[in-house]
């Protein structure tokens, strides 16, 4: 770098002599209260401090130079270098002060916290429309009485099949419909794949009566497709007392899906379960083409809503219960198909996806 020649501010660096000492003392005077006034920022003010009195200044240049001057000059300069440096010093405190306040205040705007902008509203979440309908469900049992037990959903095949008189030979044991789970020493051990096995579970640990509802995830060996899942939602139902009628069943089940479906028609036809005696399939009118067949329906009219029936006296006998002296019913049947049938849901899987722009969409109805 070219040694600098002319000083910043022009100051002159020609034989020191009284009258150029004078001159640059002024000029520095001058360049410095104007460079200091506008410093916008700490940095350019202690920039301009270093230029006005740093090791290369015009000022140390001045002060190295009163040596050679004679002894009246010498004063009065001196003087005069004393004074122009505290004034500037002066002027570097207050600017300081200032562009520090400065510095202050706009931390505290940058902080401010506006109260008079509008709240973030937080988006209030929403029940997802098989809660709904299982809420629905259980209140309605609820209020007949009924009480709401839950179970595992890894089950054995005792309380699977066997305690509810499924025979060993029964197509629904087999790994093509059920799936079973790969544990060392408990080949017995299958995903639930129904609620039934609530109706075993209970009765073992109470004595009659009983009037419970189990509603919960069963699990089948299905391929997903828009109507089936291999995991689907199940409620089931088991009344036992003294007394029991098939009467006290179909009461029971009109009282039902009148709450929940309202007028809809629901017929109840003979149909065969292994623990039940009789046993029925009860189904409603087909909430989307109102009985005249469609897809949704299998063009049956009809949608399947439960199966039902008598408690078979071996079940009951399988826990100790009398059947001499005690009789019920059960029912059971998914409700997945119903909350699509209530929402108008045409696939399933939507039920899965947890997109919440979906999910927002639905509210109980009461
Ligand atoms: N567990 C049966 C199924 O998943 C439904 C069922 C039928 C439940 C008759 C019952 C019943 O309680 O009595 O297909």
């Amino acid at each position: 770098m070219p040694p600098r020649t002319t000083p910043r501010g022009g100051g002159r660096r020609d034989p020191v002599d009284a009258a150029n000492a004078r001159r640059t003392l002024e000029d520095e005077e001058r360049r410095g209260l104007a460079e200091i006034g506008s410093a916008a920022d700490l940095t350019t003010l202690e920039a301009a401090e270093t230029s006005l009195f740093g090791r290369k200044s015009a000022f140390q240049e001045v002060q190295r130079s009163l040596g050679s001057l004679g002894d009246d000059e010498r004063r009065e300069i001196g003087r005069r270098t004393n004074e122009v440096r505290d004034g500037l010093r002066r002027a570097i405190a207050a600017r300081r002060e200032a562009l520090e306040a400065d510095r202050e205040r706009q931390l505290l705007d940058a902080d401010r916290v506006d109260v008079t902008l509008p709240g973030r509203r937080p988006r209030p979440g929403s029940l997802h429309p098989l809660t709904i309908v299982e809420y629905e469900i259980v209140e309605i049992f609820t209020s007949m009485g009924y009480r709401v037990v839950e179970g595992p959903e890894v089950e054995t095949e005792y309380y699977n099949f066997d305690a509810l008189n499924i025979p060993p030979e029964h197509p629904a044991r087999r790994v093509s419909d059920s799936i079973y789970l790969d544990v060392a020493g408990h080949a017995d051990l299958l995903l639930r794949t129904e609620t039934s096995a609530m109706q075993i579970r209970t009765m073992e640990k109470q004595r009659p009566p009983v009037y419970v509802i189990a509603p919960g995830r069963v699990y089948r060996n299905e391929d997903v497709t828009a109507k089936n899942m291999p995991v689907f939602h199940q409620v089931e139902g088991l009344a036992v007392d003294e007394g029991i009628t098939f009467a006290d069943l179909k009461g029971t089940l009109e009282a039902f899906y009148q709450a929940l479906l309202g007028d809809r028609r629901v017929r109840f036809t003979p149909s065969f379960f292994p623990f039940v005696e009789p046993g029925l399939s009860a189904g409603a009118l087909c909430f989307v083409c109102d009985g005249t067949g469609c897809p949704t329906c299998g063009f049956e009219g009809w949608f399947e809503m439960m199966g039902a029936g008598m408690v078979h006296p071996n079940v009951l006998r399988g826990v100790g219960y009398d059947p001499e002296r005690y009789t019920g019913f059960a029912f059971g049947g998914g409700y997945d198909r119903l909350a699509m049938a209530r929402f108008n849901i045409p696939d399933i899987r939507m039920l899965w996806e947890g997109d919440v722009r979906f999910l927002g969409r639905f509210e109980a109805a009461r």
